[in-house]
């Protein structure tokens, strides 16, 4: 049986969540993924309509994209719908559908909590070859900051960092998605 963790190599992977609540109305988001000893893991913060959607479906998908807006706008985008299509989505690379257990957490934290994630399905798009983008990295940095600048005003200044990054590394897709953080945030 194939398992999430034969994709992952790194022991926390950047992807883009897709959930939905009770109703089917769905939602994305980007949410790291955990590989630890032999097993997949998310944690999610509390007041995220994706830990809400988890909660009440026990389902997550988990997608791969090498898009930098798509990262941006299902973090601070009002829009985000429109990337979701038959539950994931919409142009991943590839995507796995995940049945999702809460399970206790090491550093256990009152708004944190840890999903065991077990592979159901997968479908892979795109094989490309490996290449680094400091410019992508640079706007997945800048993405994760923005998102808890709320909390952590001092972040400011690692957003703007980043930013500057992905200005000089990046490529078109960069550069709109930079435009997109300085619009959002
Ligand atoms: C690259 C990246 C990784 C993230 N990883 C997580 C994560 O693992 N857990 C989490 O709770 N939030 C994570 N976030 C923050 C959420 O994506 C962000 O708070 C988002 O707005 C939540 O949207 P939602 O309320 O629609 O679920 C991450 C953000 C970025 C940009």
């Amino acid at each position: 049986m194939a398992s999430l963790i034969d994709l992952l190599g790194a022991r926390i992977t950047e992807t883009v969540a897709t959930t939905h609540d009770e109703d089917g109305v769905p939602n994305a988001a980007p949410m790291g993924v955990l590989k630890i000893d032999d097993g997949v893991y998310a944690r999610l913060w509390e007041g995220s309509t994706t830990l809400e959607n988890v909660r009440s479906t026990n389902e997550v998908v988990v997608n791969f994209t090498r898009d930098p807006v798509v990262y941006v706008e299902t973090a601070l985008g009002e829009t985000k719908r429109r990337f979701v299509k038959d539950g994931r989505l919409r142009d991943a690379d590839g995507w796995v559908r995940c049945d999702a257990e809460r399970v206790p957490d090491e550093e256990e934290r009152d708004e944190v909590t840890r999903w065991r994630l077990a592979e159901r399905e997968r479908h892979v798009e795109e094989r490309v070859l490996p290449t680094h983008s400091r410019g992508f990295a640079s706007v997945i940095e800048a993405t994760v900051h923005a998102t808890r600048l709320e909390f952590k005003p001092e972040l400011r200044e690692l957003v703007e960092h980043h930013l500057d990054v992905a200005r000089k590394c990046g490529g078109k897709r960069e550069r709109e998605a930079v435009e997109l953080v300085e619009e959002l945030v």
